[in-house]
């Protein structure tokens, strides 16, 4: 049987994805109708890619399948679908859009300058909003440690107020 995702999109419900190859990368399971995600580097490296998974599952023939409350910003470019099943996965559509409505994040971000040329601005967002799910007062040690997977963001944070206005005037 295929792999069941959860996936969580415009900020309102659930749908549910089944593919029959479990070897398959969830960033190409993702742009076959959601394409916010992007391909930077394909190896983990530069974080373009990053979604956040929620949870892990009881067993799967549970009839009522319970997630942990945990969020984790995950690569999209490196993880199998065989390693989500069951799982929750929040991609940057789900947060917010111009649209809709930015999310605090997306709209401090872009207040500040802070997406340098824009395309691996969508992980940059769920990298920090999952780094905020689960922890609402990050130090600056949390944060350089959310964000190994962006490092020149990370640089280039430390020189403007970016930073300072995502954690709402905290470093
Ligand atoms: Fe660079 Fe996934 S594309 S980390």
């Amino acid at each position: 049987s295929g792999v069941r995702l959860i996936f969580l999109f415009a900020g309102a419900g659930a749908s549910v994805s089944a593919d029959k190859d479990p070897g398959r990368l969830l960033l190409l399971c993702l742009w076959l109708g959601l394409t916010g995600t992007k391909l930077g580097c394909a190896e983990g490296g530069c974080g373009a890619c990053t979604v956040m998974d929620l949870g892990h599952v009881l067993p799967s023939d549970s009839p009522h399948p319970k997630l942990i409350s945990h969020h984790c910003a995950v690569n999209a470019c490196l993880a199998p679908l065989c390693s989500l099943h069951l799982v929750a996965v929040t991609t940057v559509e789900g947060i917010g859009s111009v649209a809709r409505k930015l999310h605090p994040v997306q709209e401090r971000i872009a207040r500040a300058h802070g997406s340098q040329c824009g395309f691996c601005t969508p992980g940059i967002v769920m990298s920090m909003y999952a780094l905020l799910r689960n922890n609402p007062r990050p130090s600056m040690a949390d944060v350089e440690e959310a964000f190994q997977g962006s490092p020149s963001t990370l640089t280039s944070w430390r020189s403007f107020p970016t930073l300072q206005l995502v954690l709402g005037g905290r470093r």
